[in-house]
């Protein structure tokens, strides 16, 4: 018996093939896999790159960024399929495997920011519910792409005397290998991508300490991903003062901790953010697994074992 789960995100793709004894045959990481954003043709070149000689199994669950609306769905659908076949095909949202990895199917509630940012619920009778996550044009705020477009953009009026230079300029320039406000204009439109801008987020978290307007851009991302998770905790009519993140923001403790701090002032009472055990792809296995009516208790500690299934 072999089961796949794949957590597909807007900067890394991740595939872990498990067997029916709980034991994992195979973990691999790939690039991007945004189905909104990314043609049929990409979509298969990036889940075949993952699967190599791989082209059958019995039941695969994939979370992939953009999977939420039908339209994209239904490309992720067909392009899986030119690829893999799978007596059982199920594909839903990245954030919708995350939210079943942390809260392992019990009420909750999870913020993700990472490439991307959204808030995910669980009710008691098994509902799902989201706020935010309507892409990097509309919305992510407070994510890696969101924090990297800030970056970017002080950073151009640093270069254009509307603001003053700091330590930010300098820092951010060195990694994009680029002095003048020419090179970073036409570096921006010509070659960066979403992921790109996201790993810019990094810098600013580097220098949350030292650089006022870095201080400034991480407090607003903080602060919105709090208002995300109040607005999913009121869709879904749940209180519980313990809140999951996930997501590369959050391997920043300054991010987390300030995040946490937000978070209680938001829902004015203490809330304790937690980053769960297990990464967001290990929610495909679970959702395979439960699909499959088999015991998630023998899974969950066989899954304990692997370290590159668990957060740091
Ligand atoms: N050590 C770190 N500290 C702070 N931020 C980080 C760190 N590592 C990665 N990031 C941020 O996390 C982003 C990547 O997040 P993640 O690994 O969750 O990607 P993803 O799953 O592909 O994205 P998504 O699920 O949002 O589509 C990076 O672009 C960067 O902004
Ligand atoms: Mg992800």
């Amino acid at each position: 018996m072999l089961i796949l789960g794949i957590d597909g995100g807007g900067t890394k793709t991740e595939a872990v093939l498990l067997d029916e004894k709980a034991r994992i045959l195979n973990y691999r990481r790939g690039e991007a896999c945004n189905v909104a954003t990314l043609s049929e043709d990409a979509i298969a070149k990036v889940i075949c790159s993952l699967l190599k000689d791989l082209s059958k199994v019995d039941i695969a669950v994939l979370g992939l960024a953009g999977a939420g609306r039908k339209k994209h769905l239904e490309k992720a659908t067909r392009a899986v399929s030119r690829v893999l076949e799978a007596k059982q095909l199920i594909i839903m949202p990245d954030a919708e495997i995350a939210l079943y990895s942390s809260t392992l199917f019990k009420p909750g509630i999870l913020i993700i920011a990472g490439t991307g940012s959204i808030a995910y619920a669980l009710d008691s009778s098994g509902n799902t519910y989201r706020c935010g996550g309507l892409g990097y044009l509309l919305d992510d705020e407070g994510s890696g792409y969101w924090i990297g477009l800030r970056v970017l953009q002080t950073v151009a009026k640093m270069l254009d005397s509307r603001e003053k230079p700091s330590l930010l300029l300098e820092k951010t320039l060195e990694f994009l290998n680029v002095s003048t406000l020419d090179e970073l204009v036409e570096l921006t439109y010509s070659r960066l991508t979403v992921s790109d801008i996201a790993s810019l987020a990094k810098i600013a978290l580097e220098l949350f300490e030292e650089d006022v307007y870095c201080r400034r851009i991480i407090g607003e991302a903080c602060r919105e991903l709090a208002q995300l998770a109040k607005c999913v905790a009121i869709k879904a009519g749940i209180s519980s003062s313990t809140i999951f993140c996930q997501g590369g923001l959050f391997d920043s403790s300054t991010f987390t901790k300030l995040t946490e701090l937000m978070l209680r002032k938001v829902f004015k009472k203490k809330i304790e953010l937690k980053k769960p055990l297990f990464k967001p792809v290990v929610g495909a296995l679970l959702f395979a697994w439960k699909k499959l009516g088999w015991d998630l208790d023998s899974l969950l500690v066989s899954l304990k074992n692997y370290s590159f299934l668990l957060n740091e």
